[in-house]
């Protein structure tokens, strides 16, 4: 047998995912039991109930994964699992349901990154050119990283307080949205105008990183602003005028940096990326600039298993492997 059949388990936030990866390209299955209903009276995701809910849903999707594939566990050469970033509590469910199946099945082991899953989605959908620049925005992360070959991961750069998503999920609390905020911002938005002029930070002039919590602050002191003063501002436009910032600063130091680095490819990856206005304007950004852009489409972009199966698969066939000492790490760098 030729084939190289990957198993891979997410549970790193709100989602219980299990999936298998054929060839690092190929989903064989793809299960994903989503918590988000249970969160959302809460305004976000609580981790002692998203470990709870892991628990108690693991063996249901990993059963139906597996009975999907087609496969038994003699045609799964490893079993890959997220080690880290995210909620401790959850991981914890993952990375030890992993170890165990490594251990009764006798297979071999792979702690995966997150962004590395995010970004492998992407392999999914087309094979990778290096060297190769992605661009991950999610609720927990907005990083630029640079790629010269498979497995080889260089940060160059992140936010230094909130996320994108999460600015997004706590703008859209500001309105009165419901959870999670970035479909509801992404609607509203596409129904209001740029009438406010919120900041953009920029940062260092040299500096890929990112920073939305002073646009946040901004948003809210605009609310505060016109509601003592009694001056009307439409929903609709605050959306709008939030959304052209993010977005602004998101294209601008990507084509800077995929120029810097005269890169063969773009990615893009995580929940943000499901945005249909920042998708737009990437599109445009880079048709004229004549490089390639992979977006995933929807399922791939938020989270899910075959991403870590996908990450698993360069992983193993890089001869990477984990001990079953292998930890949830709340912190992992990538
Ligand atoms: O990748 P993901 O599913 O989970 C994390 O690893 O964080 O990303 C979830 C994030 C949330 O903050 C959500 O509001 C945001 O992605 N999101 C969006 C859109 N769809 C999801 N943000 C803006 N526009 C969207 N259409
Ligand atoms: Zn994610």
């Amino acid at each position: 047998k030729n084939d190289i059949n990957i198993l891979g388990i997410e549970t790193s936030c709100d989602e219980t995912a299990v999936a298998i990866v054929k060839n690092g390209r190929e989903i064989i299955s793809n299960v994903v039991a989503s918590q988000i209903e249970s969160h959302k009276r809460f305004g976000g995701v609580v981790p002692e109930i998203a470990s709870r809910h892991h628990v108690e849903q693991m063996t249901i999707v990993l059963e139906e994964a597996i009975s999907k594939s087609k496969l038994d566990w003699d045609d799964i050469d490893a079993v890959a699992v997220t080690e880290g970033p995210g909620l401790v509590g959850a991981l914890l469910v993952g990375v030890n349901s992993a170890k165990a199946l490594a251990f009764a099945k006798q297979k071999p082991l792979i702690g995966v990154h997150h962004i590395a899953g995010h970004i492998y989605a992407n392999r999914l959908v087309s094979e990778f050119q290096f060297p190769m620049l992605a661009l991950i925005v999610s609720g927990g992360h907005t990083e630029l990283v640079l790629m010269k070959e498979h497995g080889n991961y260089e940060v160059i750069g992140e936010t230094r307080d909130d996320a994108a998503g999460e600015a997004y999920d706590k703008v859209a609390r500001m309105l009165k949205l419901p959870y999670p905020g970035g479909p509801q911002i992404d609607r509203l938005a596409a129904m209001g105008e740029e009438t406010i002029d919120f900041p953009r930070a920029w940062l260092e002039d040299d500096s890929y990183d990112f920073s939305f919590s002073g646009l946040k602050s901004a948003v809210i002191n605009k609310i505060h602003n016109a509601k003592q003063r009694g001056e009307q501002l439409k929903d609709e436009d605050i959306a709008a005028s939030f959304q052209a910032s993010v977005i602004d600063v998101l294209t601008k130091k990507t084509v800077r940096a995929a120029k810097e680095f005269n890169v063969k490819q773009v990615i893009v990856a995580g929940g943000v990326a499901a945005n249909k206005a920042l998708r737009a304007e990437l599109e445009t950004q880079f048709k004229t600039l004549e490089i390639p852009l992979v977006i995933p489409p929807l399922k791939l972009c938020t989270d899910n298993a075959a991403m870590i199966a996908a990450a698993g698969a360069i992983s193993y066939e890089q001869g990477k492997r984990s001990g079953l000492d292998l930890n949830a790490n709340a912190s992992l760098v990538l």
